[in-house]
């Protein structure tokens, strides 16, 4: 599933790198020992138990059987990963509408005039219940709510946090169901517990084929010997490459419908890992309409970045038949679009491999098994990643410069 050909990286640097490394294996297998508090995540058979898919499915049917919007209040780690999903599999049940990632009047103001003459449940994510995006959100969205349905606004309202949490406790006072945040899972590692499985679910995504499609990976993760092991060779890679000076790591995909994932992997590289003055700044380029942007850029612009294509499966799409009209497009005559695609991706990736190394991730169809084993193979390789560069990938102390001052302009204690 990882492939460094394009790279000038060699099979045996990167092997020898991946080696020295193999003991991170041994940590995932035994759920990160080292960092008792962040590691719920390393297997998801726990993480997505049977009783979490179970009240995870209960709730969803109800939002399905009843709610005609959806709206997942959330920001960072808190709504990336489901949004991911939703956005590139789509709703079979209520429409979903993302608030509380954003300050701007405008995009609140979007939300609330979508929830008019709609039957509406929200869905509140906030680990620990401070950060102002989704809890500004949350107030305006919640009395909107309140003033449509008076107290039977409560059984529309679902709130996933932490135990014990300020929104455990207003739960409880006002009859909002509550799911629990795993405490020893952070944001950006949270798509397969409840956190990401619920509003997947009210989607109607199949939610146990994702956690099969994780739980797939991690066994062929743990059981593959360190030189060959691909989580760990594309950490190597990206450490290697580090140290010969490139800077950024561009994530090229062909297939429009893994945008807001690529937007989840942005959030997981960059907060793991851009600390303590290093990382590699993570971009993403969405082809084959940014090789028009992008792809100039790569080519000839400040070599810094390596790029990174993640290739999916793709269905035929539609034949090119020439329709009698010569339009100077006869070369394409019978051919379908997956052919057009693979050539443009092949296309590039040889075009710009000749100046950039570039990496190849085999991603698969785009279904929910991928999703879910792609989900658990960025995870695994952005820890390892930081293992090698030396930033904790748990934490984020950088994301508190802005919100102090923000906090004193808002005259918040
Ligand atoms: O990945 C992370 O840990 C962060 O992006 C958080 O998810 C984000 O800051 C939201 O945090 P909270 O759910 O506590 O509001």
């Amino acid at each position: 599933m990882f492939d460094h050909r394009f790279s000038h990286l060699t099979s045996a640097a990167l092997s020898h790198r991946a080696e020295q490394y193999a003991h991170l294996l041994r940590e995932v297998a035994d759920g990160f020992p080292a960092c008792p508090h962040q590691g719920g995540w390393a297997d998801p058979r726990q993480s997505a138990s049977e009783p979490v898919l179970k009240s995870v499915e209960e709730l969803a049917a109800r939002i399905r059987r009843e709610g005609e919007l959806f709206i997942l209040i959330g920001v960072g780690g808190s709504n990336n990963a489901a949004r991911a999903v939703i956005n590139a599999l789509g709703s079979s049940g209520p429409d979903i509408v993302y608030a509380g990632n954003s300050t701007a009047p405008s995009a609140i103001e979007q939300v609330l005039r979508r929830m008019e003459g709609r039957s509406v449940f929200i869905h509140i994510i906030a680990k620990n219940f401070a950060t102002l995006e989704p809890g500004a959100a949350f107030r305006v969205i919640r009395k909107k709510l309140y003033d449509t349905y008076g107290e039977n606004a409560a059984r529309r309202i679902i709130a996933t946090g932490t135990p014990g949490s300020s929104l455990h406790r207003l739960c409880q006072a006002h009859g909002w169901a509550f799911l629990p945040f795993p405490e020893t899972v952070g944001g950006r590692y949270s798509a397969l517990t409840e956190v990401g499985l619920l509003p997947m679910a009210a989607a109607g995504i199949d939610i146990r084929r994702l956690v099969e499609g994780a739980a797939a990976m991690r066994e062929r993760l743990l059981s593959a010997p360190a030189g060959d092991n691909p989580a760990l060779l594309y950490a190597a890679a990206r450490s290697l490459l580090y140290e010969q000076g490139y800077r950024a790591e561009v994530l090229t995909f062909f297939e429009p419908r893994l945008r807001w994932f690529a937007k989840w992997w942005i959030q997981l590289f960059a907060e793991s890992g851009g600390k303590g003055d290093r990382g590699l700044l993570p971009v993403a380029c969405e082809c084959s309409e940014e090789l028009h942007a992008m792809g100039q850029f790569l080519q000839q612009g400040t070599p810094i970045a390596l790029e990174t294509f993640l290739r999916m499966e793709d269905e035929a799409g539609p034949a090119l038949s020439p329709d009698g009209v010569d339009d100077g497009f006869g070369y394409l005559d019978q051919k379908d679009f997956s052919q057009l695609n693979r050539a443009a991706e092949t296309g590039s990736l040889r075009a710009h491999s000749a100046r950039l190394p570039c990496l190849q991730i085999m991603g698969g169809p785009c279904d929910e098994k991928t999703f879910g084993g792609l989900f658990y193979f960025f995870m695994l390789s952005c820890v390892f990643s930081c293992r090698m560069s030396g930033a904790d990938p748990f934490d984020q102390p950088g994301v508190e410069a802005y919100k102090t001052s923000m906090f004193q302009a808002l005259g918040k204690e």
